[in-house]
């Protein structure tokens, strides 16, 4: 049985290698990309979510644009490691389709009702904005979503923006804090878990040698998030955030997650963003999951084989 999703997110070269490991999954029915200003502008955002899904050759799958700035902050900007246009090395390119007229939010509630309640799967890969406009504008999104799969928020590793707070957490912190008051059930993976999940050589290695622009791709990615974490973060292996968000929906036995009430800090600016991740409530009646663990051999393995079957022609 596939598993339907929407993918709302701001590539950003790990949106890219989220995006590309989802569109060439069998067992994923991605319904739609919806885009996001984040780690480079929305305009921005939503070209390279074009340029990815004709990389991938899934032109069926439209892109829909959305919010160019989080509900109340200034917009964020992370383009020191993604690289000016978001897809680190990647010169931008025409593409053959550009995204759809329709908003983001727009597009989320009206395909979120065309499927059967409790059926679609939001995967959120950046700021929570376009989420959290669609359930201000239809509150009863909230009843007809499956689960909400979101990277973002940091508990025991600390900060990645600022020393308590992840940056898609940060970036609209009153986005996800209205996201995550909803019924919807989330589950957060955050720095907690996908710091466990580096892009070591080897695993780089590996996916350079699959013949297939999907993969070329992502391979290109990694090697520049390589090259960045190494300048300016010193540590030798990067982190790979977005696409343990795919990889818990496809197979979520490689992921340890733990009933948790999380609330967000939205009015102190020094902790603005703070995932406050509250283990000690009932496990049947919390609202959200957090992840703990992620075993990072059975993701690169499941990228691996994903993208390498789907290079197979
Ligand atoms: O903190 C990591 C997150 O911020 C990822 O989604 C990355 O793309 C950036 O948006
Ligand atoms: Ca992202």
């Amino acid at each position: 049985m596939k598993k339907t999703l929407i993918i709302d997110c701001d590539p950003g070269v790990d949106d890219a290698t989220g995006l590309l490991l989802a569109l060439a999954a069998p067992d994923l029915d991605v319904l739609a990309v919806t885009t996001v200003g984040g780690n480079v502008p929305a305009a921005q955002t939503a070209r390279n979510a074009c340029i990815l899904r004709q990389i991938a050759g899934r032109e069926d799958v439209p892109v829909f644009m959305g919010a160019e700035q989080p509900l109340r902050r200034a917009p964020a900007g992370a383009g020191e490691f993604h690289g000016a246009e978001g897809l680190g090395d990647l010169a931008p390119v025409e593409t053959r389709q550009s995204y759809e007229a329709e908003t983001a939010s727009e597009a989320l509630i009206r395909l979120i009702h065309s499927r059967e309640p409790k059926t679609v799967t939001l995967v959120v890969m950046g700021p929570m904005t376009n989420v959290a406009l669609a359930l201000r504008q239809d509150p009863s999104l909230a009843d007809r979503i499956q689960q909400i799969i979101a990277m973002g928020g940091a508990r025991s590793e600390g900060g990645n923006i600022t020393a308590s707070a992840e940056f898609n957490i940060w970036a609209d912190p009153d986005a996800a804090h209205e996201v995550l008051s909803t019924s919807v059930p989330v589950v957060l993976l955050g720095l907690d878990a996908t710091h466990q999940v580096r892009a070591t050589e080897e695993r780089i290695a590996a996916i350079e040698t699959i013949d297939s622009d999907p993969a070329r791709t992502v391979a290109a990615m990694l090697r520049f998030s390589q090259r960045v974490e190494r300048t300016i973060v010193g540590w030798d292996a990067a982190p790979l955030h977005d696409p343990c968000t795919i990889a818990y929906l496809m197979r979520p036995e490689l992921f340890e997650v733990c009933p948790a009430h999380i609330r967000i800090e939205t009015e102190s600016d020094l902790t603005r963003g703070h995932t406050a991740v509250e283990f000690r409530v009932a496990a049947d009646s919390a609202p959200h999951l957090w992840a703990t663990k992620a075993d990072a051999e059975g993701v690169f393995d499941l990228i691996t084989r994903t993208l390498s079957d789907g290079a197979i022609k």
